[in-house]
């Protein structure tokens, strides 16, 4: 199971000595705003404990925690760069219908999304935004949010929408809303070959992972990996 850990102060140090240009990019995205630092390097670490590690390589990977504000969509937003970077066709999906990030973290418009091409039946392909320059790294803001997120998630549509998906690209990542809180992350595991649980190494309490760990296991997902974010030790690393 890899396990990339880094540091959320040692992140901050190398934002502030870093010399990358964030422009429209928000500063959770240091795989692009500085690629040499020591947290983008523990997730180039968790790119290969997905691509080798995990036998067969989860294709589509759903990113959820057992509560908010834990570090999902960064991870989530800095695992599909590195991805792309490495030569992977990579999508990420914004599915957390309740509080939206992904458009913020990369700088994108957010006016018509996932919730489109499932509710209004838009075609994917014409709201796919590619972000990074020379990257092959799509990315999918949410759209419009919907008053019944789980009905919308657990939607035959979507269903279908992920099978075409998958066709398309090598990776896919689906952003969600905390396990702990909504339903609509274990919706979501059932369609993903594997989960990453992010934990945040100050705030998850053990008895909301064990409340997590068992969500997933009543739905049959396999949890290929967790990342600790916001470690205090002052080294990055994975293993
Ligand atoms: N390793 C990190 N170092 C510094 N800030 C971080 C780190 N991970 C997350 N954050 C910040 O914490 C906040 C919540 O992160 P986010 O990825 O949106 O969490 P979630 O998706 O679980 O709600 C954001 O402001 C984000 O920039
Ligand atoms: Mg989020």
């Amino acid at each position: 199971m890899p396990e990339a850990i880094h540091s959320k102060s040692s992140v901050e140090a190398e934002r502030e000595t870093g010399g990358g240009s964030l422009s429209a990019f928000s500063e959770g995205l240091i795989t692009v705003s500085d690629p040499a630092a020591a947290a983008a390097e523990a997730y180039r670490t968790l790119r290969t404990s997905l691509s080798y590690a995990v036998h067969p390589p989860p294709k589509m990977i759903l990113v959820t925690s057992p509560g908010s504000a834990e570090g999902k969509s960064t991870v989530c937003a800095n695992l599909g760069v590195v991805l792309a970077q490495a030569g992977r066709r990579t999508l990420i999906l914004d599915c957390d219908f309740r509080r939206a990030t992904l458009h913020k973290i990369f700088g994108l418009v957010n006016t018509r999304g996932l919730v489109d091409c499932i509710v209004a039946k838009h075609s994917i392909q014409e709201l796919y935004q590619e972000p990074v320059s020379g990257l092959d790294l799509t990315v999918l803001p949410a759209g419009d949010l919907p008053p019944n997120p789980s009905e919308v998630l657990d939607s035959w549509h979507l269903s279908q929408l992920l099978v075409e998906v998958r066709e398309e690209f090598d990776y896919v990542l689906l952003d969600s809303p905390p396990l702990g809180l909504v339903t609509d992350p274990a919706i979501l595991a059932t369609q993903a070959d594997g989960v990453l649980l992010i934990l945040d190494a100050q705030k998850t309490s053990m008895e909301a992972v064990r409340q997590a760990t068992r969500r997933l296991r009543d739905v049959g997902a396999t949890i290929i990996g967790t990342v600790t974010n916001n470690t205090q030790t002052s080294s990055a690393y994975s293993c």
